[in-house]
C-alpha cells in the first residue's frame, strides 16, 4: 500500500518543480551527495579514500522539453570533465528518459552518442540505467546502436522482467549491472512476488557471473550478498569479475566492510536538484527509510 502511494508520488509533476526549488529536504540530503559538481566530487574523494569507486547520476528523468534535455546532457558532459581532472575513481550512470527519449528518440540518440564520445576519450564506462517497460526495448535499441561505434557502455537487468534471462543471454558480452526492478509493472510482464523476483535476481546473477563479461550486483539485500560470496567461493569466480553496487546513504557500514574484505565495490552517487522522483522511489522501496524522513524533521 505505502509503496504505491510513493510510487505514484515519485511522479507527480507538481512536487518534482516544488522540491527543484527548494533543494534538498525531506531527508533527501542523507541518499543525494549534492546539489552540484563540487560538492559531488568531494563526495567521490571520500569513497574513494575507503576503496569505493562511484557511478555518478546527475539526477533527472521523464523530460519532456528539449531544452531541459539538452541541459542535462551538458551538465553530465561537465561531470564526465570534473571526474577526468580531480583523477577520482567514477563512471557515469544515465537514465535515457533524462536526455529526451521521450520527446524524440534521434534527438535521444545523439545526446547519448555526445555523452559516449566524451567519455570514451577517457576509457571512461557509461551505465544506461533501464527505467520502467514502455521505455525498456527503445533504450535496448539505443544501447545496440552505440555499440556498433563504443564499447564503453552497458546497461542494467532488472530481475522482475519475464524477458530478463533473454535480454541478458543476448548482452552477456557487455558489463551489465544486475537488479531487482524499481518500477510498479503489471503481471503481463512482471514478477509480482518477491520469492519469484528474488530467485530470478539470484538465477540471472549466477549466469552473468559464468558466462558474462563483468557483473554488477547491485542490492542492499543481505542474504543475495552472502549467496554471491559463497557462489563465487564455490566456482572459483575472480574478484577482478565482479562488484557488489549500492546506492549512496545505504547501509554505509556495510558498504565499507565489503570493500575492506577486498571485494570490489561502488556505491551509486546521485546528485543533482531533480531528486524528489529518485527519493521517492527508495521510500517505495523501503518504507522503513521513513525514519529518514522522520528524523529530519523533528532535528530541524
Ligand atoms: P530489497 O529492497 O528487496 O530488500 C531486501 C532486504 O534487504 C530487506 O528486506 C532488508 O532485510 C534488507 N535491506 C534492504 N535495504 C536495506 C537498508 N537500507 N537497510 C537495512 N536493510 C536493508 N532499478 C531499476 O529498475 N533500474 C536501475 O537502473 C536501477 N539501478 C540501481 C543501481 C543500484 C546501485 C542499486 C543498488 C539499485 C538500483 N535499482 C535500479 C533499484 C533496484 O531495482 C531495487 O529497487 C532496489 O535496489 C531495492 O532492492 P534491493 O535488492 O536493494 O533490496
Amino acid at each position: 500500500m505505502l509503496k504505491e502511494i510513493f510510487i505514484g508520488l515519485s511522479t507527480n509533476q507538481m512536487l518534482t518543480a516544488a522540491a527543484k526549488k527548494y533543494g534538498l529536504k525531506l531527508g533527501a540530503q542523507n541518499v543525494v551527495a549534492g546539489t552540484n559538481v563540487e560538492e559531488t566530487i568531494k563526495s567521490i574523494r571520500e569513497l574513494n579514500a575507503l576503496g569505493i569507486s562511484c557511478t555518478v547520476d546527475n539526477l533527472g528523468e521523464f523530460v519532456f522539453e528539449r531544452e531541459e534535455a539538452l541541459k542535462a546532457k551538458d551538465s553530465i558532459l561537465e561531470v564526465i570533465e570534473a571526474i577526468h581532472e580531480n583523477g577520482v575513481d567514477a563512471h557515469i550512470s544515465l537514465k535515457p528518459t533524462q536526455i529526451g527519449l521521450d520527446i524524440d528518440y534521434d534527438f535521444c540518440y545523439e545526446n547519448l552518442k555526445e555523452i559516449v564520445a566524451a567519455a570514451s576519450k577517457y576509457d571512461m564506462h557509461i551505465n544506461l540505467d533501464m527505467e520502467d517497460y514502455g521505455h525498456v526495448q527503445p533504450s535496448y535499441d539505443l544501447l545496440e546502436t552505440l555499440l556498433e561505434e563504443y564499447s564503453n557502455v552497458g546497461t542494467v537487468i532488472q530481475s522482475y522482467f519475464y524477458r530478463a534471462q533473454e535480454d541478458i543471454e543476448k548482452h552477456k558480452d557487455l558489463r551489465l549491472r544486475i537488479v531487482k526492478g524499481a518500477y510498479k509493472e503489471p503481471v503481463e510482464y512482471a514478477y509480482q512476488t518477491r520469492e519469484e523476483i528474488d530467485a530470478n535476481f539470484v538465477q540471472l546473477i549466477e549466469y552473468h557471473l559464468l558466462n558474462g563479461k563483468f557483473t554488477s550486483i547491485a542490492t542492499h539485500d543481505h542474504n543475495i550478498i552472502n549467496h554471491v560470496i559463497d557462489f563465487v567461493e564455490e566456482h572459483n569466480i575472480s574478484r577482478e569479475k565482479f562488484e557488489f553496487q549500492m546506492l549512496y546513504g545505504f547501509r554505509k557500514d556495510m558498504q565499507v566492510d565489503l570493500a575492506k574484505r577486498g571485494y570490489k565495490f561502488c556505491t551509486y552517487v546521485p546528485f543533482g536538484d531533480d531528486w524528489y522522483g529518485y527519493f521517492m522511489r527508495r521510500l517505495a522501496e523501503r518504507p522503513q527509510n521513513l525514519n529518514l524522513v522522520i528524523k529530519q524533521v523533528f532535528n530541524k
